[in-house]
C-alpha cells in the first residue's frame, strides 16, 4: 500500500497490515509533517500513483567505515561515476576534511559545507559544482570544513544539518552519494542520519572486519533513535582472490552478514592508482577494467 504525506508529497510504501484500523497516525521522515492516513485513501493513492513512485531505498547513500584506507573515497567516487552513466543525476558530497574526493576530480580551493552552513552561500545549491562528467556533480570539502567540528558539535541535533540542509535539492538528483572521514564523529553522523543506505567498504583483513562491526553498532542505536529507514551494506573491496587469508575473511564476512553483503565484490586492480593520478573516474580512464565493470556491476545492483 502507497501513502503520500500530505505536504511534501513523499510517497511511501507501507505494509498492508499495518493499517489494519480505519485511520493510522504518521509522521513524514522526509518534512517531519504529521498526518492521518485513512484506508480508503491509500487505497486511492495506490491506483493514481504507482507509475510515479520512486522508492526511497538508496537515493542518499553514505559511504562509511571508521577504518582507514578502505577504498571509501575510491568507492564514492566510482559508485558514483557508474550511476551517472547510467542516466542517473548524481550528487556526490565530499564530507571529509582530507578533501580527497574533491581533489580526485580535479578541483581545489572551492567552497564547501562550511560556506553553506556559516552563510558564505545563500543557497547550498550555489556550492555544488558540475564535473566534467555528465550527470555528476560535487559538493566539495575543503580545510575550512575542520572548524565546523568545533562550531557546532555541542549544538543540540548537530547531526541533522546536513540532512536538513539537503532537502532543498535532493528533488534534483536520483542519488545523493557521501563520502565520509575514517572516524565517527560530526561528519560521519551527519551523513549516517541523512542516508537511507549506507554502504560500507571492508577490505579482507582482520582490522577492517571490526570496522564494520563497529559501524553496524551505530547504525542500530541510529535506526532506533533517529533515522529508523536506515539500510546497511557491507561491501568487499580490494580483493585479491590469490591471498588464502583474504578468502579465509571474505568468507568470514560471506556468513557473518549474508543478505547484507553486495553480491559485487571489487577486486584489487592497478588501473584504479592510475585512474587516481589522470583525476579520472575508472569508468571513465579505463571502462574495461576490472573495477570498472564491477563498479557497474554494483550501480545495477543498487539502482537496477
Ligand atoms: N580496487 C582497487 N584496486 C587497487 N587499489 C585501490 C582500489 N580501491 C582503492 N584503491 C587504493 O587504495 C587507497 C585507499 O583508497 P581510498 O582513499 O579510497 O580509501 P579511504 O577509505 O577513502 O581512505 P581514508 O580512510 O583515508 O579516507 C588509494 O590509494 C586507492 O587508490
Ligand atoms: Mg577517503
Amino acid at each position: 500500500m502507497i501513502i503520500t504525506c500530505e505536504k511534501c508529497r513523499t510517497k511511501y510504501r507501507i505494509a498492508d497490515d499495518i493499517l489494519d484500523k480505519p485511520e493510522l497516525k504518521v509522521r513524514c521522515h522526509k518534512c517531519s509533517h504529521r498526518f492521518v492516513v485513512r484506508r480508503a485513501a491509500a487505497a486511492e493513492d495506490a491506483f493514481l500513483l504507482q507509475d510515479e513512485l520512486h522508492p526511497d531505498f538508496s537515493r542518499v547513500i553514505a559511504i562509511s567505515n571508521q577504518k582507514g584506507g578502505v577504498a571509501k573515497t575510491t568507492t564514492c567516487l566510482n559508485l558514483g561515476a557508474a550511476l551517472a552513466k547510467m542516466g542517473k543525476r548524481v550528487l556526490l558530497i565530499d564530507f571529509d576534511v582530507q578533501a580527497n574526493l574533491t581533489i580526485l576530480l580535479g578541483f581545489r580551493k572551492t567552497k564547501s559545507f562550511y560556506e553553506v552552513l556559516t552563510g558564505g552561500v545563500k543557497h547550498i545549491g550555489e556550492a555544488v559544482l558540475k564535473t566534467r562528467y555528465p550527470n555528476l556533480s560535487l559538493l566539495p570539502s575543503s580545510s575550512k570544513m575542520a572548524l565546523l567540528k568545533k562550531k557546532y558539535l555541542c549544538q543540540h541535533n548537530f547531526e541533522y544539518l546536513l540532512r536538513d540542509k539537503l532537502k532543498a535539492i535532493q528533488d534534483s538528483y536520483d542519488h545523493v552519494l557521501i563520502d565520509t572521514p575514517p572516524s565517527i564523529e560530526f561528519f560521519t553522523l551527519n551523513a549516517l542520519v541523512a542516508a537511507n543506505l549506507v554502504v560500507v567498504p571492508s577490505t579482507c583483513e582482520y582490522l577492517s572486519m571490526h570496522g564494520v562491526s563497529q559501524i553496524h553498532d551505530i547504525i542500530s542505536v541510529l535506526k532506533k533513535d533517529i533515522n529508523r529507514e536506515v539500510e546497511c551494506k557491507v561491501l568487499i573491496t580490494m580483493y585479491d582472490a590469490k591471498n588464502t587469508s583474504e578468502k579465509v575473511i571474505c568468507d568470514k564476512l560471506r556468513q557473518t552478514y549474508r543478505d547484507n553483503l553486495f553480491r559485487t565484490v571489487i577486486d584489487k586492480d592497478d588501473k584504479m592508482q592510475e585512474s587516481h593520478i589522470v583525476n579520472a573516474p575508472i569508468s571513465h580512464y579505463d571502462e574495461k577494467s576490472r573495477a570498472a565493470v564491477q563498479y557497474m556491476q554494483l550501480a545495477d545492483e543498487i539502482a537496477g
